[in-house]
Order: structure tokens, then C-alpha cells, then sequence
């Protein structure tokens, strides 16, 4: 291919995106539960697994040293970063919130802000308060309560600091992983409750939104979807075709359909693709590119992901994208590629808007522990240092200039 440069939008937001739990250790909730519970230890020992890896523990002790982030952040230079709040820290007790931990995490925003650099902040990312857990979790309609409870603090509290909000991350991904195949908590398989999650998630995004938008008016508000690509296994197969196009809609846009109106812009996570067949087992991902974790490389999917979105005619902000490789020799392609996708769909009068990557430091990766590593930034696991992997200085390249090149 001959050398493209590919230049982006002036006001481009570049950055890089985290999760609470994730990164910050010493959190108690129904992960860290899940954790430690003798299901899950007799499991890991079966496999002969050290346990020590799949505790998530101090994690990478970001809600301390998260100075040490935003350095990495400004060597990045990233215009923006996606983090996250801890539910089960600010309220550790049903309707009791931590004083101290509000005023720490207005520390953090503030402290970005005095760096210059824009805030993505997610309410929920898949942790939840042990108390929260006791009444049923998202299956107690009074989630919806307790939740708005939440919303309202965070408002008040640091909602003059927030850029752009992330209601809930990919809800889809907790019914798929919590309700049907049972890899995360609440371990269930196949379990009808997972109707009541979905309206609860549905009615928590929207009595949130109206939250927000109550006291700030302009505010920017939204999710971020799990999307996935898909394509037939055999093109010429109608069959195949239809599989496609019913996986497109439940994955993509069933979720989002149900809050027209309550989103400003949306939240693309994106990391699947699939080959799809109507015949058992479905899926045909055969001998592809793949990463750590064993998911192909599709940078063309995301392009596909993004037209898909043009329809609802809102900016889009990619707000999850990475890969699990700990010999860094993927990555700088992984992310060059990508971004020749998403320019691709610029191109096309697509209003992309800005790019995360997943994710600034090696980080727990939920039910596969720490061996996973999406980290721009290397963290050691004894010390907590954090060391810039050359991928990172590609990473700075690109957000400095705004823009890519391809050699
Ligand atoms: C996404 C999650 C994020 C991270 C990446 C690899 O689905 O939102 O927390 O684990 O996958």
C-alpha cells in the first residue's frame, strides 16, 4: 500500500479508557465476592491456576496513584480519558455515602482538568454494591431507585467537571455473560430473570439521563453499546445473510432503538467480529488473525459498526477499542488499522467524533484475571510502575498530529 496520511477532524478527541474496579484495587463488591468464593477458587484450582491472578486486589492502585495515570495521559498526548466511579465505594452502605471518597474522586477530575484534558465519565461498569446484591441486584425493580439515588449524587457532587457521561457500560455484555452463559456474576445460565435486567437497565439509562439533563441542560449523555461486526460465512448463502442481519440488530441496535431520546451521542465498544452461518455452531471464525484472548482482528468491522450507526444521526465517540497483547507486536497495526476504518467512515460524512483506547494500563481483566494484557502502559504487578510500551509512543504520534500514517 502505498503511504497515506490520514488526517482527522480538528477537535478530534483522542484518549484512552479505564474502568473503576479494573484499576483501582481495595474495592469491596460482588466481583471481589465472586472472587474469593469457593465455586470460583475450586474452579481455578481444577485448572491449576494461581488463584493470586484472578483476585483482583490492588489492582493497579490507580485510585492512589492516579497521578501516575494522568502522567501517562499527558506522555500520550491524550486530549481525553474514559474512567470510572466505584458504586460500592461512594455508597458502601445502602443510602450512606463516603464523603471522602466524593471529595477523592473531585480530586481526579479536577486534577485532569487542570491537565487539560477532557473527561468520558462511566456511572456503571459492571460492579455493584454487596447490599445492592442482597435485594436481588438488577433483578429488584428497586434498582431503579437506589440508582437514581446514585445519579443524583454524582451530579451534585461532580457533575461540573464532567465532559461527557457514560450512563452504563454495555449492559448486553452482563445479560449475555451474567444471565445466559454464566462467566460473570451473577453466574446464571439461561435464566429468564435476565427480561427484568433488561427492562431495569432500560429504565435505570433513562431516569438517569433525565437526571443529568435536569441540571445540565447540555450536558452530553450516553452508553457504551458492545457492538460486534458480522459477516455471512457464505455470502452467497440467504441463510447466512439472515443470520447477519438478526445478529446486527440484537447486538447493535435492539438496545439502543428502546432509548431513542435519551442518548446525545453514542458509545461505540468495539472488539468482535464474527463469521456467522444458520448452521450449528453458527460461528465460523476459522484460522483469522487473533489476539491474546484468541479474538480476531476485524479493523474492517468497525468501519461496517460505524455506518451501521449513521442512521440515528447522532456524533459518535468510539469509546472502546484494544488489544490483549503482551509482546506489543500487534498493537501498533491494531490501532493504525482501526483508525484507517474509522477515518474510512469520516470520510463518508460519518460523524466520528473521537477514539478511546482500551486501555491505558494493564488491568484486571474481569473473569480472565491479569494475564491479559491491553495495556499501553505495562504495570508492575509488585511496584505498580507503570512503563510506556512502544506501541504508546506510535499512540502519541497519532494524537499529537491528529492523524495517521500508514506505511
Ligand atoms: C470490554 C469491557 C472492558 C474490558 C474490555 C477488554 O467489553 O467494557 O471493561 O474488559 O472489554
Amino acid at each position: 500500500m502505498p503511504k497515506q496520511i490520514l488526517k482527522f477532524p480538528a477537535g478530534f478527541l483522542w484518549g484512552s479508557a479505564t474502568s473503576a474496579y479494573q484499576i483501582e484495587g481495595g474495592n469491596t463488591n460482588d466481583w471481589s465476592e465472586w472472587e474469593k468464593s469457593e465455586v470460583r477458587s475450586n474452579k481455578l484450582e481444577k485448572e491449576g491456576k494461581n488463584l493470586d491472578d484472578y483476585l483482583c486486589g490492588s489492582a493497579c492502585k490507580s485510585y492512589e496513584l492516579f497521578g501516575e495515570d494522568i502522567k501517562c495521559l499527558k506522555e500520550l498526548n491524550c486530549s481525553a480519558y474514559r474512567l470510572g466511579l466505584e458504586w460500592s465505594r461512594l455508597e458502601p452502605e445502602a443510602g450512606k455515602f463516603d464523603k471522602s471518597a466524593i471529595a477523592h474522586y473531585r480530586l481526579i477530575l479536577k486534577t485532569l482538568k487542570e491537565n487539560q484534558i477532557k473527561i468520558v465519565l462511566t456511572l456503571w461498569h459492571w460492579t455493584n454494591p454487596v447490599w445492592l446484591i442482597k435485594q436481588g441486584g438488577w433483578e429488584n425493580q428497586k434498582v431503579r431507585q437506589y440508582f437514581s439515588r446514585y445519579a443524583r449524587l454524582i451530579v451534585n457532587e461532580l457533575g461540573d467537571l464532567v465532559d461527557f457521561w457514560v450512563i452504563l457500560n454495555e449492559p448486553l455484555m452482563i445479560i449475555g455473560h451474567g444471565y445466559l452463559d454464566g462467566k460473570f456474576p451473577p453466574n446464571k445460565k439461561f435464566n429468564p430473570t435476565l427480561f427484568k435486567v433488561i427492562y431495569n437497565f432500560l429504565a435505570v439509562h433513562k431516569q438517569s439521563y433525565k437526571i443529568i439533563h435536569n441540571r445540565y441542560p447540555k450536558a452530553r449523555v450516553s452508553l457504551a453499546m458492545t457492538t460486534g461486526a458480522f459477516t455471512p460465512a457464505n455470502i452467497y448463502n440467504p441463510l447466512d445473510r439472515l443470520m447477519v442481519k438478526l445478529a446486527n440488530y440484537f447486538r447493535n441496535d435492539w438496545f439502543l432503538n428502546r432509548l431513542k431520546g435519551y442518548f446525545d451521542y453514542i458509545g461505540v465498544n468495539y472488539y468482535h467480529h464474527d463469521r456467522l452461518s444458520w448452521r450449528p455452531p453458527f460461528r465460523k471464525n476459522l484460522n483469522k488473525k487473533i489476539t491474546d484472548l484468541g479474538w480476531e482482528i476485524y479493523p474492517a468491522g468497525l468501519e461496517q459498526v460505524l455506518k451501521n450507526y449513521q442512521k440515528y444521526q447522532k456524533p459518535i465517540y468510539i469509546l472502546e477499542n484494544g488489544i490483549a497483547d503482551a509482546d506489543d507486536k500487534l498493537r501498533p497495526d491494531f490501532i493504525k488499522d482501526h483508525l484507517f476504518y474509522a477515518h474510512q467512515a469520516i470520510k463518508q460524512g460519518i460523524d466520528v467524533r473521537g477514539y478511546f483506547y482500551w486501555s491505558l494500563l494493564d488491568n484486571f481483566e474481569w473473569a480472565e484475571g491479569y494475564w491479559p494484557k491491553f495495556g499501553l502502559y505495562a504495570v508492575d504487578r509488585k511496584t505498580f510502575k507503570r512503563t510506556a510500551r512502544p506501541s504508546a509512543k506510535v499512540y502519541a504520534e497519532i494524537c499529537k498530529n491528529n492523524r495517521v500514517v500508514i506505511s
